[in-house]
């Protein structure tokens, strides 16, 4: 999975929620053992989506989107 994006119109329902719980168990079903992300400081709904799904934050990339902003970096072990 490259990107997670809901349409605004239908945000706060738990779609995101329920596609990346489907994500991750088709990963484990891999036995993928980690995934890791990237998502702007400054995105609440994201990060509380990644939270939410025992992702916890493992560092940061400076400067790592095209506006300069960084991005931090959240890891969840799968095994
Ligand atoms: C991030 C995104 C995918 C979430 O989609 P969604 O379907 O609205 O998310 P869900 O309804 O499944 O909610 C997931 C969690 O985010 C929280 N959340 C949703 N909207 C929120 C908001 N505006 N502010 C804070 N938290 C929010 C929910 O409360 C939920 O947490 P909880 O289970 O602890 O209550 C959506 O906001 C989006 O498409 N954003 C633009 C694209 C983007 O930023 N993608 C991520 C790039 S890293």
């Amino acid at each position: 999975m490259l990107n997670v994006a809901v349409d605004p119109a239908f945000r706060g329902r738990g779609t995101a929620r329920r596609l990346l719980a489907e994500v991750l168990h088709e990963a484990r079903e891999k036995s993928i053992e980690k995934c890791c992300l990237e998502v702007r400081p400054g995105n609440a709904p994201a990060l509380r989506l990644y939270r939410g799904a025992g992702f916890g934050q493992a560092g940061l990339r400076r400067r790592y989107y095209s506006d300069g902003e960084d991005a931090l970096v959240m890891t969840l072990e799968l095994s």
